[in-house]
Formats: structure tokens, C-alpha cells, sequence
């Protein structure tokens, strides 16, 4: 440890021992990251430069520091640190800036109600909410959203009304829900900010691979926030935002009849396993 490192420490001291803990671990990593890096100042300007860029892009409607952790892998950090639970459990996964309230519709609904719906390839959605013992977990809340087949959603589309591509369904006796959709796309994370610079700078593409979000809970367990996503898409092994898990990827089954369908659709079952409150580890 530096001198300078040693005399900083020694000044953490507030009232509140876990601001002191993540205080004191944060500058320690700092100063190491100089000791190891050994910027110039021009380099150490253009990195504040950088967060006070990121700071300047967030509204009400963007928080441009939610996407940097994001691209960073940092979210997904947080995540897997907070979320341990049973083997069987679902795996959470990232929420991303895009949730909003969902409309409220009834099991077997169409989510899909603007142009997509005529370009997309129709797809049925389907599954059962459990507890990880595999009880059935009936009026639970699935709450669901997704981009369009032009990677948009309804926020950052005026083709679509608010709450296109958007559900909030309740589980019926059997813990089942099932939706009508179009088949989700990869799409990328938007570019035009800071976060998109760091990512041309290291190399990197800004692609999602195929998904759909979901936030569901239940009475008596943790709220669960995860994805599906679609095998097969070219960028499960490169997601920009770091958020799939091999427990969440799913192959779209081709069929042509059945779920009330007209003509040839794809079915994607998931099944999700909620967490009970009391769960501890052994
Ligand atoms: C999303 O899937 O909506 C998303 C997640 C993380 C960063 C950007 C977008
Ligand atoms: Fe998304």
C-alpha cells in the first residue's frame, strides 16, 4: 500500500460502517488501478471528461450510466451476487432501461397490435409459474415486454402505441400463462452517447441477442426479473449487456396448428421456478 493510499484510509471513518466498508474498497481499487495503469493526466481528464459526458445524456427517459454498467457487465455482477437461490431455481437476469407498466390482458391475448404484427413471425408463449419444488403458482403476476421485429420498442418507435409488445397477465389455477406475440429480434443497445463510444473504442458490437423480458411475482417469494432467449440467434455467445444464462435460452418450436393459431406459428415454452422468501443457504 502507498503512503498516499494509507493516509486516505485513515480518514474513512463516518458514522455508517458500510459507507466506510464500500468507501474504503473503492478508493483502494482506484489507487491501484493508477499504481497499475499509470495514466497521464491528459488520460486521467479525458476518463472524467468521459463520466461527466455520461452524467449530461441521462433525462428522465435515458439513464445513460445504467447502460454504461450495463455494457460493462456490471449489472450483471450486482445481479449474480443478489440472486443466489436453489440449483433449480430460474437464473435472474438484467432488467435494462426499458420496462415500463405493462397493459393488463387476459390469458391468450395478442401483445403484438402494431405493424410488426403483420411483418413478424407469429409466435405462441407459454409456460407455468412454480416454486422451485415445483408447486404451481397460481395468480401469480407475469408482467412482459419486448422490441419489435425492427428491434424497437414502443418508447423509441412512434409506429407503435404505448404498450405495444407489453402484457401484465395473472396465472390461472394451474400456475399456467400463455400469450399470443411476434417472434422477438436481436437488436442493439442504443449507440448514440457515451456508452456507444466505449464500445467502438474496445472493439466491441452493440448487439442484444433475441429476447423477451419478464418480471414475475407471487405471494410468499422473491420478485423474479429474468429473460428468454431464442436459440439459435447469432448473439447469445456476445451479448452486449452480458445478461444470457444457458438456463434461459429456448428453441422456438415450428407448428401449424393449436393455441387458437391460424396458419403456421412457433411456440416457446418457459417455465418459471420462484424463489420462496424464507430460502436460505444450507
Ligand atoms: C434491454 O434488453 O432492453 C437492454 C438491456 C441492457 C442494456 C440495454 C438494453
Ligand atoms: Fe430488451
Amino acid at each position: 500500500m502507498t503512503p498516499l493510499l494509507r493516509q486516505v484510509l485513515s480518514q474513512v471513518d463516518g458514522p455508517d460502517p458500510r459507507i466506510n466498508e464500500v468507501v474504503a474498497a473503492l478508493v483502494t481499487h482506484l489507487h491501484n488501478f493508477v499504481e497499475e495503469v499509470r495514466p497521464t493526466e491528459r488520460e486521467w481528464l479525458a476518463g472524467l471528461d468521459f463520466l461527466i459526458a455520461t452524467g449530461r445524456m441521462c433525462t428522465e427517459h435515458r439513464n445513460e450510466f445504467v447502460l454504461l454498467s450495463d455494457m460493462l457487465g456490471l449489472t450483471s455482477a450486482v445481479d449474480d451476487v443478489n440472486h443466489q437461490g436453489p440449483d433449480n431455481m430460474t437464473p435472474s437476469s438484467v432488467e435494462g432501461p426499458f420496462h415500463s407498466p405493462a397493459p393488463v390482458r387476459a390469458l391468450g391475448d395478442w401483445i403484438s397490435h402494431g405493424p410488426e404484427r403483420e411483418r413478424g413471425t407469429p409466435t405462441v408463449v407459454h409456460g407455468r409459474v412454480l416454486d422451485c419444488d415445483g408447486t404451481p403458482l397460481a395468480g401469480a403476476e407475469v408482467e412482459l415486454w419486448q422490441a419489435s421485429d425492427a428491434g424497437l420498442y414502443d418508447s423509441q418507435d412512434d409506429a407503435q402505441e404505448i404498450g405495444n409488445l407489453r402484457g401484465l397477465f395473472r396465472t390461472d389455477a394451474e400456475g399456467r400463462y400463455w400469450f399470443r406475440t411476434i417472434r422477438p429480434s436481436s437488436y442493439p443497445v442504443p449507440t448514440d452517447g457515451p456508452a456507444g463510444t466505449l464500445l467502438r473504442a474496445v472493439g466491441r458490437h452493440p448487439m442484444r441477442p433475441a429476447h423477451l423480458h419478464y418480471r414475475v411475482s407471487a405471494g410468499g417469494h422473491r420478485p423474479l426479473v429474468t429473460h428468454v432467449f431464442v436459440a439459435g440467434d447469432p448473439y447469445l455467445g456476445s451479448d452486449a449487456a452480458y445478461a444470457v444464462k444457458d438456463e434461459l435460452v429456448r428453441e422456438p418450436l415450428p407448428r401449424t396448428s393449436g393455441w387458437e393459431m391460424d396458419g403456421p406459428y412457433e411456440e416457446i415454452e418457459f417455465d418459471l421456478r420462484l424463489v420462496p422468501l424464507d430460502w436460505k443457504p444450507e
